[in-house]
């Protein structure tokens, strides 16, 4: 029996060293108050229960965004039911923000006074695969005499236990309502458990507790919310319904987080749940780590789910957001001004203040007629030289081309005229406030790209042309107006353009996620990889654009610079083919082939091109080869510290082709998703594409046609054991394959390598040598 004791006040003093004192999170309910509660085709409530998403109703209904948030509802009782599972004692009474509050469970032994026992004192709660802890706000509490109880439990790093005695021989013992140990005591929950057992002892269990029993009864052990529990002396130790009461009304409060991984963790992941505009990701302060995502300030709704936060509008709640003047809602804020003629602060009662009147009113008004003088002065100076600049602007318009091109505009009939529009200067300046550094995408040999945002929220990149010379100028307006009347999902759109400035300004719809380049070859930035899914996806879409430039029914277009800078990948991961700077038009049935300066980018530029100087498509396949290539091995087109024979990954491929080793240079995660056909398959496609004779290469549209078949070889594995068994793990795999295997990150300087670096065959001969 010592033992037991001196076992105990070891325990109560270990508990007191592991419990801190941390303040629990204060709770916000904008997940309860959203217009966007549950996903779409979901329920939101369960009787009385509000369950928001990621909470759902149903067990695996999809409605959650992952089991341990599955909520199961019994719609068969009334009221509805809300629990954990069909089985679960427990049901669920409130979710907000960060807790979750359910009924309770108390742990009891009771005497009766025809001797026998009747005990429940070995409760425990159980969610050790759920997101769930218990929260601090919790506390332990013991009510009854000469008893003691603890609570015990593990983490991951130690384990863990909690608990405390009460004692007393007569009623009077118990002192008031206090919950002290007497009668009733506490102690405080330990930190980030998911589970726990509780078991109730007596101090002296041969006594039977026969002294006690004529007051006490009974016994109750339960962890509950602090503030939701009042002991009320010996009342409650003789009341026989104590547990029901407690049931009832002490919830047992849980902390709630996503996952395990913290935010910047949790972002490189897949399904990385904060994802929606005017919301942010936080860490939960769990242990056991795991995030949030809550709406910014001046914010509201579920930040989960489509649309994510909206703006609130503080001036339709003046209880919640005190205007005591004229109020103005603004993007996640509000402002509140005084009347005209008052002063001050107006969001406070009796804030604002009349404006003195001041005896030099007759100064002011001879002054402010100086001041008219003034003004006239310097507006008809300042109209001259606006007059100046629409001068100079308009010659500018001519010089680079516009009556050519409205002439253009208007000859065409207006076909695709509708989407071109032609841009002011002051619109564009407004734009990218007044080309400032920061709003700078990419620099290249083209020009530099700018991030725009145009009224209404439309973001576009505004490319700032090299200077033009007057015969590059009329090649120019040709191709913005075919450019324009260019409408395939896989070519970034031209919007429009400015030619009133002293270089060409061209507008095109912006692309969040940066170059396929940065996807492949600058991983540390954060993006993640991408599968070898998406790399024959994102092939296929750009070899699809390609094919459709080329085999126009008019006009046959040539890309002339096809590299992975060029590819750019939007929000959903969608190839669009950027930067026609370099291109050539060439018409068909006219010439096959036109004679050009030599223009590309080294490492990706056709060899045949590059010795006779003759374009024809197959240059843009041999480029498109090496793109191929890239998203294969993962290597960059140039690698100086290859020997001089390989350093063009065209060679080094072709050569690792010849030699039957090809398996060696190809990245080891594309080995492992893709299936043995797919591999052969792809790079026997790139050798054909690589093929010195442009005459021997396939077309785009064959290109685009054997992509399309090597997709579906992923989807329908009726060709090898090998990789049907590949395909049946996959298929393990619940989640959508194709748009989330890569982290959706909103990375809004992604446009980093928005380049065009088109390198002149002078360069190029100079930059080939091997360091040695
Ligand atoms: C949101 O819900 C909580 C709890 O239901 C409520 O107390 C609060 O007033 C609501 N807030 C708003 C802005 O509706
Ligand atoms: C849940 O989604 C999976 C995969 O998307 C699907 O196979 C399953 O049928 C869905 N279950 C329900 C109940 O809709
Ligand atoms: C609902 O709850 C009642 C009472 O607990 C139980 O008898 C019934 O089986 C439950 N129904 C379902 C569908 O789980
Ligand atoms: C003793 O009393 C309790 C409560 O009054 C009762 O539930 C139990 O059945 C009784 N036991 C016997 C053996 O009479
Ligand atoms: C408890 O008391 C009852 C009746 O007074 C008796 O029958 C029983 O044996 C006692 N139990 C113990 C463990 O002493
Ligand atoms: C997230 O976790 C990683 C690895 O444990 C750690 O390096 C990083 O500092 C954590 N980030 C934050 C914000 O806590
Ligand atoms: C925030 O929401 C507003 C609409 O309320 C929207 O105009 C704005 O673009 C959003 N901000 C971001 C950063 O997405
Ligand atoms: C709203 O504006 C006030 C005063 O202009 C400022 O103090 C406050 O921080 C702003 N709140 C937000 C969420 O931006």
């Amino acid at each position: 029996m010592k033992i037991l004791i001196l076992l105990w006040v070891l325990h109560l003093i270990f508990s007191f060293f592991t419990s801190s004192d941390t303040n629990p999170t204060s709770e916000t309910y904008t997940l309860i108050n959203a217009t966007n509660l549950a996903k779409p085709g979901c329920l939101s409530r369960c009787g009385e229960l509000i369950v928001p998403y990621p909470f759902g109703i149903g067990i695996n209904s999809n409605c959650s965004i992952g089991p341990g948030f599955d909520v199961y509802c019994n719609n068969s009782i009334h009221p509805p039911k809300a629990s954990f599972t069909k089985t679960d004692l427990t049901s669920i009474k409130l979710i907000s923000d960060s807790t979750l509050r359910t009924t309770n469970n108390v742990a009891f032994k009771c005497y009766f006074p025809n001797g026998t026992t009747s005990r429940g004192f070995r409760i425990w709660a159980n969610f050790m695969d759920g997101p769930y802890t218990f929260s601090e706000v919790n506390k332990f509490t013991v009510i009854g005499c000469d008893d003691y109880s603890w609570l015990t439990s593990e983490t991951k790093s130690r384990d863990v236990s909690t608990g405390c005695a009460t004692r007393c021989s007569t009623p009077k013992d118990v002192i008031g309502d206090q919950c002290s140990g007497n009668g009733c005591c506490q102690s405080s929950m330990p930190k980030d458990i998911n589970y726990y057992r509780v078991r109730v002892f007596s101090m002296d269990d041969s006594e039977n507790m026969s002294y006690t029993r004529s007051f006490n009864p009974c016994t109750y052990a339960f962890v509950g919310e602090e503030n939701t529990f009042k002991f009320h002396g010996t009342t409650d130790l003789s009341d026989t319904f104590l547990k029901e009461k407690i049931e009832a009304n002490v919830p047992i409060v849980y902390e709630w987080a996503i996952g395990n991984l913290n935010c910047t963790q949790a972002q490189a992941t897949d399904g990385f749940a904060c994802q929606y505009s005017n919301s942010s990701c936080v860490n939960s302060l769990r242990g056991s780590g795991g995030y949030r995502c809550i709406c910014n300030e001046g914010y509201e709704g579920n930040p989960y789910l489509s649309p994510g936060c909206q703006d609130i509008d503080e001036c339709k709640d003046p209880e919640k957001f005190p205007c005591y003047g004229t109020c103005f809602n603004t993007a996640g804020n509000y402002t509140c001004k005084c009347k005209r003629g008052h002063y001050g602060d107006a969001k406070f009662l009796d804030g604002c203040r009349r404006n003195p009147f001041h005896p030099l009113v007759l100064y002011i008004g001879v002054g402010s007629g100086l001041l008219a003088v003034l003004t006239v002065l310097s507006l008809s100076y300042f109209t001259a030289k606006k007059k100046k600049l629409v001068k100079l602007r308009k010659k500018c318009f001519e010089k680079n081309g516009g009556v050519l091109l409205e002439e253009k505009l208007k000859t065409t009939g207006g076909i695709g005229v509708g989407s071109m529009k032609i841009f002011h200067a002051g619109e564009l300046e407004e734009a990218t406030e007044k080309y400032a550094e920061d709003k700078i995408l990419g620099r290249g040999g083209n020009g530099i790209v700018y991030k725009g945002n145009l009224p209404y929220n439309r973001v576009v990149a505004i490319k700032k042309s090299q200077r033009l010379d007057k015969g590059q100028r009329e090649q120019f307006i040709n191709e913005m107006v075919i450019l324009t009347q260019i409408n395939h999902q896989n070519v970034v759109q031209l919007l429009g353009c400015c030619l009133e400035t002293d270089v060409p300004l061209l507008v095109y719809e912006f692309v969040s996620n940066g170059t396929l380049h940065r996807h492949i070859h600058n991983r540390k930035s954060g993006v993640g990889r991408l599968s070898w899914d998406s790399r024959l996806r994102i092939a296929h879409e750009s070899a699809g654009a390609l094919a459709y430039l080329h085999s126009d029914a008019r006009m046959s277009i040539i890309h002339r610079d096809v590299k992975s800078t060029n590819i750019l990948l939007d929000e959903s991961y969608t190839a669009k083919i950027a930067d026609f700077g370099a291109s050539r038009v060439v018409l068909l049935g006219d010439h096959d082939q036109v004679t050009t300066l030599v223009q590309g980018t080294l490492g990706y530029l056709d060899p045949e091109y590059l010795r006779t100087g003759q374009l024809t498509d197959k240059s843009d396949v041999y480029s498109f080869g090496v793109v191929l290539a890239e998203l294969l091995t993962g290597k960059k087109p140039i690698a100086m510290e290859r020997c001089l024979a390989e350093q063009t990954l065209a060679t080094y491929f072709e050569k690792a082709m010849m030699e039957n080793r090809v398996l060696e240079i190809l990245e080891v995660e594309v080995v492992k998703e893709a299936t043995n056909e797919q591999l052969k398959a792809t790079c026997e496609l790139v050798c054909r594409c690589l093929n010195q004779v442009g005459r021997n290469r396939p077309s785009m549209k064959e290109v685009t046609m054997e992509l399309e078949t090597l997709r579906k070889f992923g989807r329908h594995p009726l060709f090898s054991q090998d990789s049907y068994n590949e395909m049946s793990s996959l298929m393990i795999e619940t989640k959508p394959k194709d748009i989330y295997d890569v982290p959706l990150i909103s990375n809004s300087d992604a446009f980093g390598e928005y380049s065009s670096s088109t390198t002149q065959i002078e360069d190029m001969m100079s930059e080939i040598h091997c360091p040695r």
